[in-house]
């Protein structure tokens, strides 16, 4: 495994890392679960993701069972937790002081650990003003309930904003955002946020690196039972013509390369010096094999391959350009 920095703080993450977002909890058992953990952690995994609104709660509670079952010393591995989705009920939700403060309270108890290694505003939330969050932050720190702060799917104005604040007041501004990154989802990290990840030296946990799956290639001839896809029929829109003809594409070159498609379109991410870690999903403890085994190949990544890659997506209906929307 490969150890890379957050951004400019000294944490270290490995450079693929576990998420918990329809799995554990959700559609894979205990016993799958703990399987999918103890698979990351053996490979050199130590970064695992949660959010309050995975499964409302349910993920998190299975990883941090899971967690314990396992035993590990609480400082070989490190937890995140995302804030905004906390149910029904007007406090219930978004990121005012009131809501962040008890849902990292309600996301120690439910993984039965003291403090937070990372904690994420999950989305923008325009009835917070964005000097309240940096100070609610700031107060988890000094509390010791988290021991950094960022953000996930803001815009790089609201950042630009966050940093300012934290810069007059004094006062830690976020170490990292969490985007979606990957071949089929670029342009936010590469053009939108880029400017904003160097003036801060922010660190990057990028999520959905294999677009859910599309990239493995296991949805080029239809969708297969028990998929992701299959379970979360909102994500069919994804498949979209011009996805699957870049899928098709990343599988013929993966197989020239004699690499997965799975690895390939990790190691490409992995390839950005501007992700700390990419953050995978996995319902089986076979996928963490696989993908955990990208970080070797990045090097087969040279020039030359880098620029079939961008011929391929280009050649495939791609648009460096375009921005989709976040999920
Ligand atoms: N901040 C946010 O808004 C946000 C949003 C989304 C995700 N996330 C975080 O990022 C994590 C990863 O997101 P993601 O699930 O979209 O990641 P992903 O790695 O792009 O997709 C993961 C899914 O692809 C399939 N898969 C994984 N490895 C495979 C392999 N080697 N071969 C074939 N299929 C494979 C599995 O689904 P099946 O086996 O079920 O088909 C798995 O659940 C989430 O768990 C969450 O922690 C954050």
């Amino acid at each position: 495994m490969d150890y890379r920095k957050l951004g400019r703080s000294g944490l270290k993450l490995s450079a693929v890392s576990l998420g918990s977002w329809r799995t554990y909890g959700v559609t894979v058992d205990d016993a799958g679960t703990e399987a999918c953990l103890k698979a990351a952690y053996d490979k050199g995994v130590n970064y695992f993701d949660g959010a309050e609104g995975y499964g409302a709660g349910a993920a998190e509670a299975a990883m941090g069972r899971a967690i314990r079952k396992l035993g590990w010393p609480r400082d070989t591995f490190c937890v995140s937790s995302k804030v905004y989705h906390g149910g029904e009920g007007p406090n219930r939700t978004g990121l005012s002081r009131k809501h962040v403060v008890e849902a990292c309270d309600a996301a120690l108890r439910r993984m039965g650990i003291d403090y937070l290694d990372l904690y994420f505003c999950h989305r923008p939330d325009p009835d917070t003003p964005l000097d309240e969050i940096v100070h609610t932050m700031n107060g988890l720190i000094a509390r010791g309930k988290i021991l950094y702060w960022g953000t996930s799917n803001f815009s790089a104005s609201d950042l630009l904003q966050m940093g300012a604040i934290a810069e007059r007041d004094g006062l830690i501004g976020p170490t990292m955002e969490q985007p979606r990154y990957n071949m089929l989802d670029r342009a936010r990290v590469e053009t939108e946020l880029a400017p904003v990840f160097d003036r801060y030296g922010l660190g990057t946990t990028v999520y959905s690196p294999l677009s859910v799956g599309i990239l493995t290639g296991k949805y080029n001839d239809g969708i297969p039972d028990g998929s992701a896809l299959a379970q979360t029929p909102h994500l069919q829109r994804r498949l979209t013509e011009e996805n699957l003809a870049k899928a098709r594409a990343v599988c013929a070159l993966a197989q020239e390369l004699a690499m997965t498609p799975a690895r390939l379109a990790l190691a490409w991410c992995l390839k950005n010096p501007r992700v700390s870690t990419a953050l995978v999903g996995a319902s089986r403890p076979e996928q963490i094999e696989e993908n955990t085994a990208a970080v070797e190949e990045v090097e087969k990544l040279d020039d030359g391959v880098m620029s079939r890659i961008e011929s391929l997506l280009a050649g495939a209906g791609g648009d460096r350009g375009s921005v989709n929307s976040n999920q």
